[in-house]
């Protein structure tokens, strides 16, 4: 399975935060935005990574992540020229994916609850055409918004309608076989003149192989839109990491945690940043381990 975290756009609704940098470098509290969805793919267990940006951030965020070497995954990186629609994704990841499965995540999306890795792990294993997800919300309007029976069957999806058959939307976290690439190429572009990503799941409805997995409440998803969810999605990560001492979302403990590197190479990566609790939550993990 490979993993791409789509992170371009315009941002225009965090402006102007975003007219100089894209919104998925922006901070959630300690850590840069892209680092939440990079976290979900390696607690996954995904370690081929694509990185789609725009021309001008490409760079930016080659130089926050490099190759993924350090953190024992691959990542490399495609330029998307113009925002197109989320499933463009899926053409400028065509020689990426070849012929395996792939998991899309939104670089804006965060999620975090209990057994996250639960479930994406069992999405991986039971994947049979597409995956996503429902998550109840107050606002579904604003998203797509899925339809299902009393035994989880999606009868519809729909894109922002304007009167939602239910409550239920569907995060940015998708997986699908190697089909989504013909899939993708073939959908052509709605209203907004963007190729939705909904059109992609509506393919694999009507060959019945879409699946709806619900996240209950133990799990939260949260809102980056606009500056008042960033700020709330900061709080957040805050109170979680201070009260419990343990960190959402540190890319290099869930590497080493899923033995991408080992506690020698864990603890290098958390002498360079020592100056930082970040850097010194990491140096402490490697220590337990170490001092043993
Ligand atoms: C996109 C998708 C939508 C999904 C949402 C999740 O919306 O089109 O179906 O529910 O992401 O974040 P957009 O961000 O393009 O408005």
């Amino acid at each position: 399975m490979k993993g791409i975290i789509l992170a371009g756009g315009h941002g225009t609704r965090l402006n102007p935060m975003t007219v100089a940098v894209s919104k998925q470098l922006l901070p959630v509290y300690d850590k840069p935005m892209i680092y939440y969805p990079l976290s979900m793919l390696l607690l996954a267990g995904i370690s081929e990574i694509l990185i789609i940006s725009t021309p001008q951030d490409t760079p930016l965020y080659r130089r926050l992540l490099g190759d993924g070497s350090q953190i024992g995954v691959s990542i490399t990186y495609k330029v998307q020229d113009t925002p197109r629609g989320l499933a463009d994704a899926f053409i400028l990841g065509a020689d990426f994916i070849g012929n395996d499965s792939v998991c899309l995540i939104l670089g804006d999306n965060i999620f975090y609850g209990y057994d996250m890795s639960g479930v994406l792990q069992n999405a991986i294993k039971n994947l049979d055409g597409a995956t996503v997800f429902g998550y109840p919300v107050k606002n579904p309007k604003a998203f797509g918004v899925v339809e299902f029976d009393e035994k989880h069957n999606v009868i519809s999806i729909e894109e922002k309608p304007t009167h939602p058959k239910s409550n239920y939307v569907v995060p940015g976290l998708y997986f699908y076989d190697s089909q989504v690439v013909e899939i993708a190429k073939n959908v052509k572009p709605s209203k907004r003149g963007e190729i939705e990503i909904t059109s992609v799941n509506n393919a694999y409805l009507s060959m019945g192989k879409l699946k709806v997995s619900l996240l209950g409440r133990g799990i939260a998803w949260l809102d980056t839109g606009t500056p008042h969810g960033m700020l709330k999605a900061a709080e957040f990560v805050e109170a979680v990491q201070s009260r419990q001492g343990y960190y959402v979302s540190c890319i290099e403990e869930i590497a080493w945690r899923r033995g991408f590197i080992s506690t020698e190479q864990l603890l290098e990566l958390g002498e360079k940043l020592q100056a930082t609790e970040y850097g010194k939550y990491i140096i402490s993990l490697a220590g337990e381990v170490l001092n043993q």
